[in-house]
């Protein structure tokens, strides 16, 4: 039974995904940030002998618990928000995002690679985002740190051609889902010393419309094409949806070329 590894499974997508995939052939290895996390998640599925739970904090050495399994799939699904004008967030907290969702993503994917070259075998899937592509005022800094990623999985996958090696490398790039992570996003923006203050009703108005009419409600769409990944034994790199919001960013990306 092939070894997969979700990291950051406990909510939103991770978790759907997780979900999705109990009645396949897989020994899941589903990882969350915290320890109280672990203990809800480890009774969840405490009589399930196709999931086992794992605290694995991806900034700490948590993450050698990924390397002694050896997985046959490694799925980077953890990242954290990060909402604010690029002029109101300081630099730790610039820092602190890239560490997350930059180094320490990478850090584990660049592990796994070099134990799957080894054996000439494995698949790592990264969850980037739509964000990545294009500039979105007030999530700089995400959108930095995903644009990143992107990049890095980019020349890995290149690399990895080069070496002629059968390790697959895949991206999932997902649009806008309601699992309260862009809320948290929003939210952070609204400062007492924000250079932005006199825009705030206006700023609102404008998250209270994504939030209602762009975000999905429903996780289906993007969870298929996790599931899909998994799944594919192709070279298919990148899986985006939904369309509808793939075509604009796409557009947007080649008009600021
Ligand atoms: N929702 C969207 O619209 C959207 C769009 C594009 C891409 N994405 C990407 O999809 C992925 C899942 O996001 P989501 O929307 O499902 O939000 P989510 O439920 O908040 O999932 C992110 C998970 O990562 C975990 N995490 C954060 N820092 C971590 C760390 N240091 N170590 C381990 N786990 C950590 C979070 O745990 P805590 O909550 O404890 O921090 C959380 O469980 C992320 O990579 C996100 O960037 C989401």
């Amino acid at each position: 039974m092939k070894k997969i590894v979700i990291t950051g499974a406990y909510s939103g997508l991770g978790y759907s995904l997780v979900k999705s995939l109990l009645n396949e052939d897989f020994k899941i290895y589903l990882t969350v940030h915290t320890q109280l996390q672990y203990q809800k998640m480890a009774e969840k599925y405490k009589d399930n002998p196709k999931v086992e739970c794992l605290k694995v904090d991806i900034n700490t050495s948590d993450k050698n618990k990924i390397y002694a399994l050896k997985p046959d799939i490694l799925f980077c699904n953890a990242a954290m928000p990060l909402g604010g004008s690029l002029l109101d967030l300081s630099i730790e907290n610039i820092q602190e995002i890239m560490d997350t969702n930059v180094i320490a993503n990478f850090e584990i994917i660049q592990e796994v690679s070099k134990q799957m070259i080894k054996r000439n075998q494995g698949k790592i899937i990264v969850t980037t985002s739509l964000a990545g592509l294009i500039p979105i005022p007030f999530m700089g800094a995400y959108c930095s740190s995903k644009a990143s990623l992107i990049k890095l999985v980019q020349v890995l996958r290149q690399e990895l051609k080069l070496l002629k090696s059968n390790v697959r490398v895949k991206m999932i790039e997902p649009g806008l889902y309601h699992t309260g992570f862009n809320q948290f996003m929003f939210d952070q923006k609204y400062t007492e010393k924000s250079y932005f203050k006199k825009e705030f009703d206006y700023l609102q108005k404008t998250d209270n419309f994504v939030s209602k009419y762009l975000e999905l409600k429903r996780f289906d769409s993007i969870v298929k094409v996790m599931k899909k990944a998994i799944l594919d034994d192709n070279e298919k790199f990148i899986y985006r949806k939904p369309l509808w919001q793939v075509i604009p960013a796409k557009i947007t990306q080649i008009m600021l070329d």
